[in-house]
């Protein structure tokens, strides 16, 4: 079980969190910077966000600290589009991941200083030497009393627009666990703990963002691909937390002993959370006999993509599981490592990188003759977080690409078609592809915001049933059956 820290840590790692990485509060332009942009962007292929960072594919290998990326080299064309612009100015970019495990980073009180308040803002004083600073509308807000904040449901009760503007203390005090602050207004007390004080210090921050431990991968997984057992995921939650656990690590893992069948697979799956409907149904069971309008119920090769990138919310988690192959043979699986393979490319090529980190694509499922599904705006290939800016989903299916008909620099186009080849060539290389042939009783499930699938042609009938989870369904899954869920609420 993970103790309160380390639980911290992963939910630090959660790209989701409103939580910032800064650490220093002179980013806190960038992170206006940030919003701001996100709002202004939304109507173009072209982003202009200024959160399109260097970083990505930050983690290297089994490191607990990623290393701070480097900002991705030169820039690229000298004109005034989107792009260029881009390329000048995201370098100045604070990055962004730091270590946490510093000895200083207790939640102690200093012996030698006091607290102390002035008409702003309460001063803490901790042992390491930094002193935060609480302002009182803040603190007030964040009262942790059971009158305020709901212990249960970890939901504010408190009415936020009842504190007066200029709410001051009347007292405040140290005590063993933590401090407490007597309100001149209505005499209300608050209660703090250290820890809580310490986990949430804004100015400075003191908890430092950790990158999530990804383990990269090309073909040689193969003699290795990560696996669990049926028995232990069907059986508890720790054998499902060593299952989340590994598909987060990978971005894939097997499961084996299922049974083969479509009962026995949709259990399975439902361990780790509903199904995500979509307009192709929930769980699916189908033969390759194109009932349903797409490619990927043919016999056809598949290049690799990912799935649903016409979603504004893209598929979280697939699952897989090849339940027949009667009547021919081929139709191996292909996966690729997208944010291995987003690494490479951001090293070989920073120019590709940025373009399609940039560069907006739209996207669209129209098979259906009843729908045509379309994200709410285009996002591009590389998709790295507002704050913290690491690569937290990568999109792409050629296939599913509409027109683009938006530039603002007719030399973005070329620019565009020249990153996909170069992005396509990583994808396509012998190394990044980890290929295997599914049998049953042996499911396959995948991030589908990190690993890129694809098959290779086949004949003969094949049977395959396999369902979509959405990605917070499973994030949850994965926090929650890796730590104790108090700790997780003790975080918040
Ligand atoms: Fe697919
Ligand atoms: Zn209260």
């Amino acid at each position: 079980m993970a103790t309160h820290r380390s639980i911290t840590r992963i939910l630090r790692s959660l790209p989701n969190t409103s939580r910032n990485a800064c650490s220093q509060h002179h980013h806190h332009n960038y992170h206006r910077a940030s919003w701001l942009h996100a709002e202004a962007f939304a109507k173009r292929y072209s982003s202009n966000t200024a959160t399109v960072v260097a970083a990505a594919a930050s983690p290297s290998n089994e490191q607990t600290t990623s290393s701070s990326s480097s900002s991705a080299g030169s820039t690229g064309g000298s004109n005034s589009s989107i792009i260029s612009k881009q390329l000048k100015t995201t370098s100045d970019l604070p990055l962004k991941t730091y270590n946490v495990t510093k000895a200083d980073a207790r939640p102690k009180l200093s012996e030698h200083h006091k607290i102390t308040f002035d008409e702003k803002k309460t001063l803490v004083p901790w042992e390491e030497g930094k002193t935060s600073h609480f302002q009182h509308i803040w603190m007030r807000d964040h009262c942790q009393c059971s009158e305020c904040f709901h212990p249960e449901t970890k939901q504010r009760i408190l009415n936020t627009f009842t504190i007066p503007k200029n709410i001051q203390p009347d007292k405040v005090e140290a005590e063993e666990k933590g401090m407490k602050i007597k309100w001149k207004n209505d005499g209300h007390k608050s209660f703090y703990t250290w820890e809580w004080l310490h986990l949430h210090s804004y100015n400075p921050r003191l908890e430092r963002y950790i990158s999530p431990q990804f383990k990269f991968w090309g073909s040689e997984i193969a003699e290795r691909p990560p696996e669990v057992e049926y028995e232990a995921v069907m059986e508890s939650d720790a054998g499902v937390g060593e299952w989340t656990r590994k598909i987060r690590k990978y971005g894939f893992c097997y499961v084996k002993g299922v049974p083969v069948t479509p009962e026995a697979t949709k259990e399975l799956i439902q361990r780790i959370s509903h199904i995500k409907h979509t307009h192709y149904g929930g769980f699916w069971d189908f033969t390759s006999d194109l009932s349903k309008k797409d490619t990927a119920y043919t016999t056809l090769a598949l290049g690799v993509h990912t799935d649903t990138t016409y979603f504004s919310d893209p598929a979280g988690l697939q699952l897989f599981h090849l339940l027949s192959h009667t009547e021919g043979s081929g139709g191996q699986s292909i996966l690729v490592d997208g944010f291995r393979a987003a690494k490479i490319l951001r090293e070989e090529d920073p120019t590709a990188y940025r373009v399609l980190s940039n560069v907006r694509i739209p996207s669209h499922s129209s098979g259906n003759h009843d729908s045509s599904i379309q994200p709410f705006a285009p996002f591009p290939v590389f998709n790295h977080h507002p704050v913290n800016g690491e690569l937290i989903m990568v999109r792409w299916n050629n296939d599913d690409r509409t027109t683009m008909d938006r530039w603002d620099d007719p030399a973005d186009v070329e620019r565009f078609y020249e990153a996909t080849r170069a992005w396509n060539d990583v994808l396509n290389r012998r190394e990044s592809e980890y290929r295997e042939q599914l049998v049953p009783g042996r499911p396959l499930i995948f991030d589908n915001w990190r690993v890129l699938h694809g098959r290779a042609a086949f004949d003969g009938k094949r049977r395959l049933c396999g369902a979509y989870i959405s990605r917070d369904d499973f994030m949850s899954r994965f926090v929650i059956s890796n730590s104790k869920r108090e700790d997780v609420l003790k975080a918040l």
